[in-house]
């Protein structure tokens, strides 16, 4: 039996010595108790606090596993503050910090504040885009010997956190836990991460394709014309996109019956063209008596209250709508039993937006922080400043729950604006309405990185930009990097502007079909990469810095990035990146890509190998016939790598219904030799030919055979 996270006898002394106990503003508020809970994570629990309440961005309750470790070096400070709450954590010297979820700014974050109150941020221009759509009190730093630490400040309430010499956290609510997480690397610190908040589940593959989006494409039969472009131009793509003008009135959960009268019949006219479809939910039931979503909700009595009890009324889309109360389990439930007869229409996965939650025609762009929220379950009532910043994450959940339901054998896909640290146990993200500009496809790739190292593996901003107009010049540039972020997806404003991989003319569309090529070919990599990040927490797109923790120059290095441990992405316009030292070789992976000006330059890790797969033009079709092993020695001559296989959707997996393969290739004087080194999984698959690539100073060297022993012949003497 697991042992509760009790008050306990080990609470340290240390951390109670000299701390006056008082209820004045400003006073210190002493640390109750604090408690190993993993290995090289404690808990901190404040006075008056005595077991570990509730929370919501843990995945399980914390259990006790005995005293803080003897030379434990992080921990905070509580005092009062108003009504609030401050916590203090202090710095070690030379830290680089991290983290702090989805932010504008610079991927180091030291010396950065931000809010943490999701915000509809249009254009990311309120607050200077210090305050976007998603809250993740989190820090994670990095000590000169490459040692680092996270610190997670257990609080949904609204907060402000600063990275000056410390890190402060100004919580508008009470005293909460704080959980520090110290280990040998940052890598380490990321698998805490996930053990405390959980995994993103491992998504369907399709999700991992190019998808395509704009606000919005109508009628259907315009949705169809994109999608047969795709198809026709041959540039491969795997999902088109709803915007909100397929609904009657903006009405969630209906359909516009003159541009989108047979959704069923478009989502099957769709699949049959090997695409995928996502369609939006937004959080506002239009008040409209009269409507069947209204009325039920209304019947059931699930929508948020103001300050006096009473129905709460915003502003959004269709007019004045009720919204949602997703801390209730009965709401959450009833949102869940939305989905039923949606999915049964044949669509594939649901894109959750304006859950910040959003309200127009108000300064504040939300909902009142006295509304009420009548929780349930292990949540109690409380006020929407409590709230606000975990709706978007209960949103999710529950209309996760009800796509799980709808179809128990697939893998959901869910799509959130508005998130909490925790979130990726529900939902993928992007990062909101940015704009048309140079300056926002560079700050995507640190936003991108720090909500990787945030618990969130599974984001990517709007490819192009929302608003505004793209030159052709931004878009090729865009897409280019942008065929590497784990989401990736092109999406657009209503406006004049098409923004399509073809519609910037030949040269653009030439650069885009390569880049998006490049990814097809990467496929079987990067599910590997998605499946291993569901396992340990690892984010997919990585700082360049993972590559050598301990390598100064690279802390700051936010232009290029790491897809994995093994595939480094240099932008072509990044200007004197700092790269990993050792030996990296810059690889091609479609014809004329390392001449194309506009392609990001791609360069695998000595010691790797990389699984590739062949272009296709959705990730439906087979793609690993033959399958091409892309091999880059060491110094020893040596490189591992793994291929992780399965159906693609559902669980079977689950089951043992996967293959992952682990192949090792060895120098033997002038030639190298491949060969399989471990199996796992049950999965049938028919005896497939491997082309084994070593790429060298001089050419790459290539042989193909049996998956299990081909040898490359090097040139005699090849060094
Ligand atoms: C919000 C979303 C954007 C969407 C639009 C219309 O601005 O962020 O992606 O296109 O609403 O639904």
């Amino acid at each position: 039996m697991p042992k509760p996270f009790l008050r306990s006898v080990f609470a340290c002394s240390w951390l109670l010595a000299g701390v006056a106990v008082a209820d004045t503003p400003g006073a210190a508020i002493p640390v109750d108790h604090a408690e190993k809970i993993g290995e090289g994570i404690v808990a901190f629990l404040p006075q008056g606090m005595q077991d570990y309440p509730s929370s919501l961005a843990l995945a399980r309750a914390p259990v006790a596993q005995g005293a803080v470790p003897a030379g434990w070096s992080i921990s905070p400070r509580y005092e009062r503050e108003g009504s609030g709450t401050r916590v203090t954590v202090t710095l070690p010297a030379g830290v680089d910090l991290y983290g702090t979820g989805e932010a504008t700014g610079p991927l180091r974050r030291n010396g950065q504040q931000i809010t943490l109150w999701n915000t509809d941020n249009f254009e990311y221009g309120r607050d200077g885009g210090k305050q976007l759509y998603q809250s993740h009190p989190w820090v994670l730093g990095v000590r000169p010997d490459g040692s680092a630490f996270g610190v997670l400040f257990d609080s949904t309430w609204r907060a402000s956190l600063s990275t000056g010499k410390d890190i402060v956290f100004s919580s508008t609510g009470p005293a909460m836990p704080v959980i520090v997480i110290d280990r040998v690397s940052p890598q380490a610190v990321m698998e805490g991460l996930a053990e405390l908040t959980g995994n993103m589940p491992l998504p369907p593959r399709w999700a991992l394709g190019y998808q395509q989006s704009r606000w919005s494409y109508t009628p259907d039969s315009r949705v169809l014309e994109v999608a047969d472009e795709f198809r026709r131009r041959q540039i491969p793509a795997d999902v088109i996109w709803m915007d909100i003008d397929y609904m009657d009135g903006f009405r969630v959960f209906t359909f516009d019956a003159k541009t989108f009268p047979d959704p069923s019949r478009l989502n099957r006219e769709l699949h049959e063209r090997g695409f995928h479809s996502v369609w939006m939910i937004d959080p506002g039931v239009k008040f409209d008596p009269g409507y069947k979503v209204y009325d039920s909700g209304t019947a059931q009595n699930v929508w948020v209250k103001d300050a006096h009890g009473q129905d709460y009324h915003g502003e959004v889309w269709p007019g004045p709508v009720s919204y949602p109360d997703f801390t209730r389990p009965e709401t959450r439930q009833w949102w869940s039993g939305l989905y039923r007869d949606f999915m049964a229409k044949g669509v594939d996965g649901v894109w959750n937006d304006m859950n910040e939650p959003s309200v127009f025609k108000v300064p504040s762009m939300t909902m009142p922080d006295d509304n009420w929220h009548r929780g349930g379950g292990e949540l109690a009532p409380g006020p929407h400043l409590q709230y606000h910043n975990v709706y978007g994450m209960l949103m999710t959940r529950a209309t996760r729950d009800g796509i799980q339901a709808a179809h128990p054998d697939r893998r959901p896909f869910v799509l959130t604006r508005a998130n909490f640290i925790g979130g990726q146990r529900y939902a993928a993200t992007w990062t909101g309405d940015n704009t048309s500009t140079w300056a926002h496809l560079k700050v995507s790739i640190p936003m991108s990185i720090n909500l990787g190292l945030s618990g969130q593996p599974f984001s990517g901003p709007d490819i192009g930009g929302f608003s505004g107009v793209a030159t052709p010049e931004l878009w090729a540039n865009w897409i280019a990097v942008g065929a590497f972020y784990p989401f990736s997806r092109g999406h657009t404003i209503k406006a004049e502007q098409q923004k399509e991989p073809w519609a910037f003319g030949p040269a653009v569309e030439h650069t885009a079909k390569l880049a998006i090529e490049r990814r097809y070919r990467l496929l079987p990599y990067l599910y590997t990469l998605f499946r291993q990040a569901s396992l340990s927490g690892l984010p997919v797109m990585q700082p360049v810095f993972f590559a050598d923790p301990r390598d100064a120059r690279l802390r700051g290095e936010e232009q290029a990035f790491l897809l994995g441990s093994d595939l480094l992405v240099v932008p072509a316009w990044a200007q004197q990146p700092a790269l990993p030292d050792g030996i990296w070789h810059k690889v091609s992976l479609v014809d004329g890509d390392t001449v194309d000006a506009d392609q990001a330059a791609l360069k695998v890790r000595g010691g790797a190998i990389l699984p590739l797969g062949r272009v296709v033009q959705n990730t439906t079709q087979e793609s690993l016939d033959p399958l091409t092993l892309l091999v880059s020695l060491d110094q020893l001559g040596q490189a591992q790598g793994e291929l992780y296989e399965d159906a693609g959707d559902g669980y079977g997996y689950r089951q043992g219904d996967y293959r992952l393969t682990r192949y090792r290739a060895q120098r033997q004087g002038d030639a190298v030799k491949l060969s399989v080194v471990g199996r796992e999984g049950s999965r049938q698959l028919p005896p497939r030919e491997i082309v084994v690539q070593v790429v060298t100073d001089d050419g790459v060297y290539t042989a193909q055979g049996p998956e299990d022993a081909v040898t490359v012949p090097l040139p005699p003497g090849h060094s």
